[in-house]
């Protein structure tokens, strides 16, 4: 019975991650909290209730031709629970466009005790409750994500080790209900660091996240990675090419993640949308001579802050806001395949 158990668990795994990772497609990341949200939609003028929330999140989800470019949608726990307008439940109909539902299942960050400046993600008292009861939901995969600052002295070994022993006992939950975990250790972009200095943390980041999750004996064939991309901090100055960032990442990859890991999937962490597509493609374009795992996307601003501009949180501008939307998710599929160009973006 048990090992009926076991069989199935991993199948269920296997069937999600490859789904995720089919056909060049990828992820849409719109589990911001209820704060973050709040934020961007204060930046953009638009009040900050609970339907304007749900009705942005309808947008999204209902956009015309979503699905031929994103495998997966990451939703967030009051999103999770939402309705369209007609009453039908977001979960159905991103089931019904043939999407993947996710979850985010941190519950954020809070400053890391005698650590000044530095960040510990929580959510993990009672998580095992929580994933089962969206797995019930519908949740096939979940993610969490750690944010490591880099700055004078910091981030500390304490901060790294913290937050790549949360990262990996969350993903032996999620692997136990049967949810495939997106392992999410960001190297923020802020600060005046180098590429040489982001570089360094995050290739400390990413081993010391994979021996992790090899003491919790993770599945690394039933996980998909999602890291930062090789940048120098947005107050360095400093410029570089979208090919020397795909060159710096993925020698930085290429050093760390063991080839079991099926796909690795990108945060924007700050980049423009156009920046984001770009360097996804620049990485693709070397990618076709043989990595071991996929390259693709799991962009929340990069996909959706030209978006929210559009729509103003006015219904008349809500057909217009889903084009842009729709336009950027397919220039994304376009990177994943080495295919996107500044062409793509004249839309006349
Ligand atoms: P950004 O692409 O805006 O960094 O968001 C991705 C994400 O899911 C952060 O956790």
């Amino acid at each position: 019975m048990e090992m009926e158990h076991q069989a199935m668990n991993v199948k269920k795994l296997s069937e999600t991650t490859v789904a995720l990772l089919a056909d060049h497609k990828g992820l849409f990341a719109m589990d911001e909290s209820i704060s973050t949200c709040n934020k961007r939609f204060s930046d953009a003028g638009i009040p900050k209730t609970e339907e304007n929330r749900r009705t942005y999140r309808e947008l999204i989800i209902k956009t015309t031709g979503l699905n031929e470019s994103i495998s997966g949608i990451i939703l967030y726990h009051e999103t999770i629970r939402q309705s369209d307008e007609a009453g039908i439940p977001f979960i159905k109909t991103i089931e019904d466009a043939g999407i993947v539902p996710g979850i985010k299942v941190d519950i954020g960050t809070e400053d890391l005790a005698g650590f000044l400046g530095e960040k510990i993600t929580e959510g993990l008292d009672g998580l095992r409750y929580r994933l089962k009861e969206y797995a019930r939901m519908g949740a096939r995969f979940a993610k969490w994500r750690a944010a490591i600052l880099i700055g004078q002295e910091i981030p500390s070994r304490n901060c790294i080790i913290s937050n790549a022993n949360a990262l990996a006992r969350y993903a032996a939950l999620c692997q136990e209900c049967s949810l495939v975990p997106i392992v999410e250790p960001e190297v923020m972009m802020l600060g005046s660091h180098s590429s040489k200095k982001c570089y360094q943390v995050t290739r400390e980041v990413l081993s010391t996240v994979f021996e992790q999750l090899y003491l919790q004996n993770i599945t690394l064939e039933s996980m998909i990675l999602k890291p930062n991309m090789i940048l120098p901090g947005q107050d360095s100055g400093e410029k570089n090419t979208a090919e020397k960032i795909a060159e710096n990442t993925i020698k930085c990859l290429m050093e760390c993640v063991p080839p079991a890991v099926p796909g690795i999937a990108f945060l924007s962490g700050g980049q423009s949308p156009r920046e984001a597509s770009n360097r996804l493609n620049a990485m693709n374009q070397i990618s076709a001579s043989n990595l071991p795992w996929k390259l693709t996307f799991s962009f929340g601003r990069a996909l959706q802050q030209t978006a929210l501009a559009i729509w103003e949180g006015d219904d008349l501008n809500k057909v217009s806001a889903q084009q842009e939307i729709y336009h950027r998710v397919k220039c994304n599929r376009a990177a994943n395949i080495g295919l996107y160009s500044d062409e793509m973006e004249r839309r006349d």
